[in-house]
């Protein structure tokens, strides 16, 4: 069994061989990727549109460089050069993409569900590069990818997310991929920063660095989402990192090896230390970068292949 959607709006809801065929596959592209070669006759032809209506930078110079490398024609869309900002809705906007026959549709919406609803009117097999705080898809999967290289496996972790959960797509994204692999997921970081739904997630709440990270197999810490909070739900930049910056003395908790992973854009001196950040030996932060070209590369061949209408 492949993947049966038409889209990827979350991860919440696939199932293991899913998520499984979507690694695999990028697997198969990591090694292309480094082999220098491309496979440009896979999407020649299909048109791929980056909707963001919100600031990016590596997903979606990792979405134009995947759709280039399979010969998609790529256009990028940013909210301030598009009609969005002279009041287009954006359901207007969907009939507009329909009416260019776009294959594939990137959308990173501050919106929570902005995804879910292009996805019902438009024709395109929409992905979700982000949406306000709920799921960040290609990221958990492109996280996973590099931890099951890593590790050799995505069950039997004791994986620590730490930081501004709330706010963190990325997180929630994670949470339900690695609960869906059969990892055990904590959550840490101060109690304005944690997420309501704990127990529904599954997960174990610590407010405590030294607690949280106690045998840990991964380290994944978040960056604080100031522009998402409405007040001030942390202290100082230098007090938050007293207590829940991720540096040596705090890692040292946590298995001997122990990775650390950060879905960029990082604040050094914040939540991470750049002396842990840039350490070779434990830190896979630049990996995760090469690992969501390959994701996306396999996300957008199992799409434009239309997986989900043949099987259903
Ligand atoms: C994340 C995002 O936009 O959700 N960044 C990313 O995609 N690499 C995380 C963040 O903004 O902190």
């Amino acid at each position: 069994m492949s993947y049966r959607q038409k889209h990827l709006l979350a991860i919440e809801g696939l199932y293991p061989p899913e998520i499984g065929h979507l690694l695999d596959l990028a697997e198969s592209y990591v090694l292309l990727n480094r082999s220098g070669k491309t496979q440009r006759d896979l999407l020649r032809g299909r048109t791929l549109i980056n909707l963001f209506f919100e600031d990016s930078t590596r997903t979606r110079t990792s979405f134009e460089i995947a759709g280039k490398r399979l010969g998609a024609d790529v256009i990028n869309m940013s909210v301030s050069t598009s009609s969005v900002n002279k009041g287009e809705t954006l359901l207007d906007t969907a009939a507009t993409l329909n009416a260019m026959h776009c294959d594939l549709l990137v959308v990173r919406h501050d919106q929570s569900g902005a995804p879910n609803l292009l996805a019902q009117k438009v024709d395109a097999a929409v992905i979700n590069a982000g949406d306000g705080t709920h799921e960040h898809p290609t990221q958990a999967l492109l996280d996973a990818l590099t931890i099951r290289r890593r590790k050799g496996r995505l069950e039997s972790l004791v994986v620590a997310i730490c930081g501004d959960v709330l706010h963190s797509r990325v997180a929630r994204s994670n949470i339900h991929l690695l609960t869906t692999m059969g990892s055990r997921v904590r959550v840490v970081g101060p109690p304005t920063l944690m997420p309501t739904e704990a127990e529904r997630l599954g997960i174990e709440v610590f407010h405590d660095m030294e607690r949280g990270l106690a045998g840990a197999d991964i380290v994944m810490m978040l960056r604080l989402q100031r522009e998402r909070m409405q007040r001030g739900l942390v202290p100082s930049a230098r007090e938050y990192f007293r207590f829940f910056g991720l540096d040596a003395a705090k890692l040292a908790v946590a298995k001997p090896d122990a990775l650390v992973m950060h879905p960029g854009p990082m604040n050094r001196g914040v939540e991470i230390d750049s002396a842990v950040a840039d350490d070779p030996h434990r830190s896979v932060i630049r990996e995760q970068v090469e690992m969501g070209v390959a994701v996306r590369m396999a996300v957008l061949d199992t799409l434009s292949r239309g997986h989900g209408r043949n099987e259903f």
